[in-house]
């Protein structure tokens, strides 16, 4: 039977356990502590990839909703890897009413290219236009002690 797929924009608290706990685990943001999970959502536009109800993968935006977007915290749970399901969710976020129209949409990748490239996302057209400050291993500096 197929699985019945959602994106939801809403979250609770057990949404956000789940959220920060692949967060602090990820690549980019290891030992980000809950509270900054929580207030990022509550800036984001939020993508909750519900299968049959189950929280199995997420996305936000910060956004102007109207000339800038960027795309970030993506993850699919390990389990459900490899079935397309982040496939849909990219494409779910660049279909969102509110992200039509933007004179650019953002992100930063370490290995996924392949799966933004196929969404029409491209390496940077002018990299030494771009600047940005930039904080590595910011939260597990700030869990020393
Ligand atoms: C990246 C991620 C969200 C993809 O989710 P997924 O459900 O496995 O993706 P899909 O099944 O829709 O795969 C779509 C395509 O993306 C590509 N892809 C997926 N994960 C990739 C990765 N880590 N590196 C390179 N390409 C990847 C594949 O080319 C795949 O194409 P294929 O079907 O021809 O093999 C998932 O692997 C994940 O959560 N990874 C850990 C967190 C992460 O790295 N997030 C991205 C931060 S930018």
């Amino acid at each position: 039977m197929t699985a019945l797929r959602a994106i939801l924009h809403d979250w609770d608290e057990s949404d956000l356990d789940l959220i920060h706990r692949e967060l602090a685990r990820s690549y980019w943001s290891e030992g980000i502590p809950r509270a900054t999970v929580a207030r990022a959502m509550r800036g984001s536009l939020n993508f909750l990839l519900r299968e049959d109800g189950a929280l199995v993968g997420y996305a936000r935006v910060v956004s102007d909703r109207a000339t800038f977007a960027y795309l970030c915290d993506v993850f699919v749970l390990e389990a459900r890897r490899g079935r397309g399901l982040g496939d849909w969710l990219v494409a779910q976020v660049l279909a969102h009413p509110e992200l039509q129209g933007l004179r650019r949409f953002s992100l930063v990748t370490r290995d996924a290219h392949a799966l933004y490239a196929r969404h029409g996302f491209a390496p940077l057209a002018a990299p030494a236009r771009g600047m940005e400050i930039v904080r590595p291993g910011l939260y597990l500096s700030e869990n020393k002690d």
